[in-house]
């Protein structure tokens, strides 16, 4: 019961990654707001976490909207005296979007200004409102949730790439600016994770071949990437401010030649 006392918000709580941290923090005691601009997949998870014992509420939040920030913090801290722990997750990943985030020739400049403003806006945000109410109770732990795409180039997807490039640049200097606040700040970058978002996303044999480009040569789960975040989120981590775990199975510790000297190296030879 590592987060017993804690109140915890996660924003894109109703689905994938977030809905995993949402029923992992709750799980271990802390209370839980799950903000999500899906209402009624919110209200679906706080059930499920109700049913299994933890305390949670469902919470309104459109990233990119600055009021519903406010509006759903103070409903935790009038609630439950505090916010200790945000999982700043959501994205601005509307498919419509995303579908036209091609390259930096043919995608439409008003889809980039939505998407970059959608994420970096959306999780400045959230960062800006947690921290306004975290100081006053000495501080608290953020996790932003970024991506390998915001570590390494892709080959698609450009806005989204750099949006969560300067997710990643934005927890360091949230880490900088309010260390001293006792507010730690670090982010997770997943590669690719089973969830909704993904299989909407992106085609099925594609996201083999990311299978193929891991070293343990499966692709993670939110869980996986939810235990991460709440160790983030732990006191365990009191100590650890600033950083990014690259929760992506080795995608980005290797040669971009990797999956070719596999099959390079591991086919027998002909003849
Ligand atoms: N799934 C992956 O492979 C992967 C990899 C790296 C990073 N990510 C990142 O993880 C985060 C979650 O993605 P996921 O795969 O769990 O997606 P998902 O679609 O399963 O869940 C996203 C949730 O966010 C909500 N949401 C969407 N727009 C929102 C907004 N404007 N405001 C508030 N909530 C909003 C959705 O309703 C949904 O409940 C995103 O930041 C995504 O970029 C995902």
């Amino acid at each position: 019961m590592r987060f017993k006392g804690k109140v915890a918000i996660v924003t894109g709580g109703a689905s994938g990654l977030g809905k995993a941290t949402a029923l992992r923090l709750a799980s271990e005691g802390a209370v839980v707001g799950v903000a999500d601009i899906n209402d009624s997949a919110a209200a679906a998870a706080v059930e499920e976490i109700r049913a299994a014992g933890g305390t949670a509420e469902a919470l309104h939040i459109d990233i990119c909207v600055e009021e519903d920030f406010k509006t759903a913090i103070a409903r935790m801290v009038d609630g439950y005296g505090k916010l200790d722990i945000l999982h700043n997750n959501a994205a601005y990943t509307a498919p419509e979007a995303i579908s036209q985030d091609t390259d930096i020739l043919e995608i439409p400049v008003d889809i980039w200004d939505r998407i970059f403003e959608g994420t970096v806006r959306g999780t400045m945000l959230g960062c800006r409102h947690a921290i306004l109410a975290m100081r006053p109770n000495g501080g608290g732990s953020i996790i932003n949730t970024a991506s390998m795409y915001g570590v390494d180039a892709f080959y698609k997807m450009p806005a989204y790439g750099v949006s969560k490039a300067a997710v990643i640049h934005l927890t360091k200097q949230v880490a900088t600016a309010f260390g001293r606040e006792g507010i730690r700040c670090n982010a997770v970058a997943p590669s690719m994770i089973t969830t909704p978002l993904l299989e909407a996303s992106i085609p099925a044999a594609f996201i083999e071949m990311n299978a193929e480009a891991t070293l343990t040569g499966y692709l993670g789960t939110p869980e996986d990437v939810a235990q991460a975040v709440a160790w983030l989120a732990s006191d365990e981590a009191r100590y650890i401010t600033g950083h990014v775990i690259n929760v992506d199975g080795g995608s980005t510790a290797h040669l971009a030649t990797y999956s070719d000297a596999r099959r390079f190296y591991d086919t027998p030879a002909q003849g």
